[in-house]
């Protein structure tokens, strides 16, 4: 047949008109040569790991299934080779020659592995993240890829679940920036191009609400709640030009995501104009008999009435659709609407024109794990740390004396790349304890000494740690005292501790999100010596920080940063880099806060000054965080001056410019990320006490100053009421700029 005939592959993001007629007029003649079974093949994802299966049969059930279009995509499955192979038994073998694409979870980075993405938004430089997408399409495609299950952007305000290690965090303006930027970088300008990817946005929608942070939770919101604060950062990646969703495992107004018509329908498509297609979460269309939404048969009906066009390894569709069909519950336009969406995405690939575009096995030796790309990586990994306490300047460090180096964390290669890096190489990377050795040479000596274990107790350990980080076999007194020998001849400690990797991510949720108590009791003997303590905090999550604030001189956040964590951290250890991260999620003074936001609405009695009895306060802890949204500190200082206001005053068609002058007056040349905020002082409906709506970064040398300025427009202040519509209504508002959401100075204004 004529698919794989040459067509021209629109070679851009937004096709010109005259592309998506030749692309349709392609599409129509192809399917008119369609089986039903074929449209369902198209419908389906196949997993990959059965290829490489050594199951009997597993293999050539695959490729069977290949052959007979009963696949039109596969997941998790990379190499160039291994693609070509079977991209082969598509286009030759198969009845059309329809090519397949390949996708995985490529969420920050390849080989070439950036920090987790909570920990990427902390650098608030959506450049560098636009880079880092970027890196990651290239090292992905030139091993056979095209297709990639990322950004996720799902708000969270409950650290309690593991993956907020993979969002953006509590905002949904920064998410919004963001999901924008991350989508840039996947796509470039030409998805068509052999080194950029489709992005996937997940998890549509709301997946960050779970109750309890416990994973796949039950959600539960009002519209006007999910419009305002859950659902921009969505918006916003399809607007970038996101080509395909993947839907949540979690109910939205009591429906699954992956079967919910108006989420799914009426939502994206109808209102937001979404044209892309839409991928269920692993098996979620078959997990929707668990949620109780009928047999098999049901909720595959369910999923695709509902909008839901590719089934990812539940075979749901495989098995009941065509059934479906034949019988008339369903009509057959819905396949072919969902069908044609499939082959629009491989249309816009490229892939009719070069089915093995992404195959050149020549490309990844040039190109994976290449010195340009470590080097983004480690320029990005130090910009993603947050310092959260520097008593007495104890940072940046000296190159000189002794140095100990303690902690679970400090001598390891497997646990930096954070979780969803299927494709770091532990073995290029290398440790802490190297990279800072590295780093001194001969100028100090690098004590080191692991001084417990991740817990105390081995059965919790294996659970937590599965294989990423080794339990040492001496006893805990044993590494207890080998730490504190090292200490007792150090002039300095620094503390490597924290969460293994899989204590976030999928399917990590805990109530506890204290230091683990082995590393806790470490850290307390440690302190006990009276050294200068500096605590690198490795974690995929905000966790409770008290003591450690406390009794600890100095706190490096590090999250999980990647292939190039070794040497980042000395960069910003020893000052080469001067630290300018900002927490994009608070870091709470108790997890008995959660949910949280600093965005939160006043109550009819909210707490003003100290604890009083009835009102919105607890007896036993502050309201607010223990380090706020937006906080990190720097080497140096910026003093910021009053906000000067271009007018008090505006209407709907006009601006007012806020603006702030930065002065450098410390002793470090270095970046501020600084933050604008608004509050509607009225409203229709409750609004936020504060919202982000505007940030810059700058980097200034020592003295130097510069002024920033942010346009605040009618669409500044749109939000959404009631009725869900996006309005901005005249009245009294606060700007507030400032270094972070707690520390701001403020000017009102009023919208006539
Ligand atoms: C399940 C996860 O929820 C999702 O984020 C991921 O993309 C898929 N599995 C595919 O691996």
């Amino acid at each position: 047949m004529a698919a794989v005939l040459v067509v021209l592959a629109a070679c851009c993001t937004s096709p010109e008109k005259a592309d998506l007629k030749k692309m349709d007029f392609f599409i129509d003649d192809l399917m008119e040569q369609m089986t039903l079974r074929e449209k369902i093949g198209q419908l389906t994802l196949l997993e990959g790991e059965a290829y490489r299966s050594a199951k009997e049969g597993r293999k050539e059930e695959f490729i069977r299934r290949v052959r007979e279009g009963e696949g039109g995509s596969v997941l998790d499955m990379y190499g160039a080779r291994q693609v070509r192979e079977v991209q082969r038994i598509a286009v030759d073998q198969s009845r059309l020659h329809i090519p397949m694409f390949f996708g995985l979870d490529v969420i920050h980075g390849f080989s070439t592995v950036f920090p987790i993405p909570l920990a990427l938004a902390c650098s608030w430089d959506m450049e560098a993240i636009e880079r880092s997408a970027r890196v990651a399409a290239r090292e992905a495609t030139a091993e056979g890829l095209c297709w990639t299950f990322s950004p996720m952007v799902d708000i969270c305000h409950d650290a309690r679940w593991g993956r907020i290690a993979e969002g953006a965090g509590e905002d949904p303006y920064l998410g919004s920036r963001v999901a924008e930027a991350m989508v840039r970088g996947y796509q470039g300008t030409c998805l068509a191009d052999s080194t950029t990817m489709m992005a996937c946005v997940k998890h549509f929608g709301l997946y960050g609400a779970g109750e309890a942070g416990r994973e796949y939770n039950t959600v539960d919101m009002s519209h006007w709640r999910m419009y305002n604060e859950y659902l921009p950062p969505y918006k916003a990646a399809i607007d970038a030009g996101a080509f395909s969703m993947m839907s949540s495992f979690n109910t939205v107004d009591g429906v699954p995501a992956t079967g919910n018509y108006w989420l799914l329908t009426e939502l994206l498509r109808n209102e937001w104009g979404f044209q892309g297609f839409v991928v269920s979460d692993y098996a979620s269309i078959s997990d929707m008999i668990d949620h109780g939404m009928g047999d098999t048969a049901a909720v595959a009906e369910l999923a695709i009435e509902a909008g839901l066009d590719l089934d990812m390894c539940s075979d749901a569709y495989a098995h009941s659709l065509e059934q479906a069909v034949r019988s008339g519950r369903i009509s057959m336009e819905l396949i072919d609407q969902s069908c044609r969406r499939i082959l629009k995405a491989k249309y816009l690939l490229g892939l009719f024109d070069d089915p093995y575009r992404y195959c050149d096995t020549t490309m990844a030796e040039r190109v994976v794990l290449c010195p340009e790309h470590r080097a983004e990586a480690r320029r990005t990994a130090a910009e993603t740390f947050v310092l959260l306490k520097n008593q007495g300047n104890l940072l940046p460090l000296q190159k000189k004396g002794r140095i100990a180096l303690v902690g679970p964390m400090a001598d390891d290669t497997l646990n930096i790349s954070g979780m969803w890096s299927w494709c770091a190489r532990p073995d290029q990377y290398i440790t802490l304890r190297e990279g800072l050795r590295k780093a001194v040479g001969s100028n100090a000596e690098i004590l080191y000494a692991r001084g417990c274990n991740l817990i105390y107790d081995a059965a919790t350990d294996k659970k937590y740690a599965r294989k990423y980080i080794t339990r040492d076999s001496r006893s805990d007194k044993e590494l207890l005292n080998e730490a504190l020998s090292v200490a007792a001849r150090a002039d300095v400690i620094v503390a490597a501790v924290g969460e293994c990797s899989e204590m976030s991510g999928e399917g990590a949720s805990m109530v506890n999100i204290q230091l683990p108590d082995a590393q806790r009791d470490l850290l307390e003997a440690l302190a006990k010596t009276g050294k200068p303590i500096v605590m690198l905090n490795f974690t995929g999550r905000p966790v409770v920080l008290n003591w450690e604030n406390e009794h600890l001189d100095a706190i490096l956040q590090v999250w999980f940063a990647g292939s190039e964590t070794a040497d980042a951290v000395a960069d910003v250890l020893f000052g080469d880099v001067v630290p300018s991260g900002k927490l994009t999620t608070t870091f709470p003074r108790h997890v008995g806060q959660y949910p949280f936001s600093y965005a939160c609405y006043n109550t009819g009695r909210p707490q003003y000054g100290d604890f009083q009895r009835c009102r919105t306060n607890y007896l036993d802890v502050e309201n607010d965080g223990l380090f706020p949204f937006g906080y990190g500190l720097s080497y140096t200082s910026f003093d910021y001056s009053p906000i000067t206001m271009s007018d008090t005053v505006m209407n709907s068609k006009g601006e007012i410019v806020a603006s702030v002058t930065i002065t450098n007056t410390g002793n470090y040349d270095g970046c501020e990320v600084v933050q604008m905020y608004i509050r509607d002082v009225y409203g229709s409906v409750v609004r936020p006490v504060k919202e982000l709506k505007g940030f810059e970064r700058i980097m200034l040398k020592k003295g130097e100053s510069h002024t920033v300025s942010f346009s605040i427009t009618e669409e500044t202040l749109k939000f959404y009421n009631a009725a869900c519509q996006h309005v901005a209504e005249p009245g009294d508002f606060v700007v507030m700029i400032g270094p972070n959401s707690r520390d701001v100075q403020q000017r009102r204004f009023v919208l006539n």
